[in-house]
């Protein structure tokens, strides 16, 4: 077993698609084997910029069910959701104490926000990365696996942990590293000819996804007439038909395909199906999982509350050092 601590917070705004899963899930699932792990569900963020969420409980329960679905842990990882570690809004406000206003306003995804609504360039919405960088540092994680969006609230999360020791003169915080993971991370495409499969984008293929609305979906990917010259490269949306095939079929199926392709001979319908099919195969597990979880209130009741204890421990173990090294007694 490693000795350090990987975290990682996902904002409860729907279901997982398959982009969640080979981006993060699967490696989540590696990762909660090698290393004390926290995963948890970032509803405070989410009022940043819904402050009327109605359905934000939903939401939580949702992508609790998912990760516990998708094969995390409770035994390997601490599950929690982060507004029941009341210890992490202790050490924000701490951490507010020492970051600057125009370092805030600096962030690009601050600007970003700020000019997406207008009417409501909230104080939450510029100490997201205080927030961020609360949760991480309350765990005093290591490693935190996030995609290149998140970079700069890194960098701050790594700013204020030196500031926070050099002020107070200690070592307590580590800076924590974004982690990417070892070998490539599968970028998954949307089958709309973009580049990217995510919900915004509203493209994606949910787990939860009933199959006859995957094969809907994957029929109506977009595609062209056919290589016409042997061996050619594949154009971009053709490409991201391959990159999903070989995400989630076997190596054989890729391979003929993939042949046919080279000889001119692919028909794009067949290929579809059987990419229909094997996406099926593949979310049918975790679609019966969801809906086995989703039906046993209690145990969802005990997980979060079990996932919460096992965060609250270490949290409150920080926040003790915390208090003790700024001078309260
Ligand atoms: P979305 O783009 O659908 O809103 P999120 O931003 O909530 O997804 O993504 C949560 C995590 O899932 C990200 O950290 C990222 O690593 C991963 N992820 C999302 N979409 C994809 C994708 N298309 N390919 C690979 N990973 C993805
Ligand atoms: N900001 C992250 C996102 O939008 C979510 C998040 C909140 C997070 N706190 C975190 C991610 C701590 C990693 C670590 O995706």
């Amino acid at each position: 077993m490693n000795k350090e601590i990987v975290l990682s917070g996902i904002r409860p705004t729907g279901n997982l698609h398959l982009g969640n899963y080979f981006g993060a899930m699967k490696n989540f699932l590696r990762l909660q084997e090698e290393y004390k792990c926290f995963f948890f569900i970032a509803d405070w963020h989410s009022l940043t910029t819904h402050p009327r969420p109605g359905d934000l409980s939903e939401n939580v329960r949702k992508i609790l069910v998912e990760y516990l679905a998708c094969g995390l842990d409770t035994e390997k990882a601490a599950i929690y959701v982060q507004s029941d570690v009341k210890e992490v809004i202790e050490l924000y406000l701490y951490l507010n104490m020492n970051a600057y206003l125009g370092e805030l306003q600096r962030v690009t995804s601050f600007k970003e926000k700020a000019r997406q609504q207008p009417d409501n360039i909230n104080a939450g919405l510029l100490t997201y990365p205080t927030l961020m960088a609360a949760d991480i540092l309350i765990h005093r994680a290591n490693k935190v696996p996030v995609g290149k969006d998140q970079e700069q609230n890194m960098e701050m999360t790594r700013k204020f942990a030196r500031r926070f020791n050099t002020i107070y003169e200690t070592d307590l915080f580590p800076e924590p590293e974004s982690y990417t993971f070892p070998g490539e991370t599968v970028k998954v495409p949307g089958l709309d000819g973009s580049g990217k499969m995510g919900k915004s984008e509203g493209n994606a293929i949910y787990l939860i996804d009933e199959p006859q609305d995957i094969r809907k979906k994957v029929m109506k990917a977009v595609t062209d007439s056919g290589p016409t010259v042997p061996n050619s490269d594949k154009p971009e949306v053709i490409e991201n038909l391959f990159t999903i095939l070989r995400a989630v079929s076997s190596q054989d199926t890729y391979t003929y395909f993939n042949d046919k392709y080279n000889a001119c001979e692919i028909r794009y319908g067949d290929l579809k199906k059987q990419l229909a099919e094997d996406i099926i195969a593949f979310t049918s597990p975790i679609r019966e999982k969801i809906l086995d979880i989703s039906a046993n209130k209690d145990y969802m009741t005990k997980v979060a509350a079990e996932g919460a204890e096992k965060a609250r421990e270490s949290a409150s173990a920080t926040l003790k050092e915390v208090r003790k090294i700024i001078g309260f007694r």
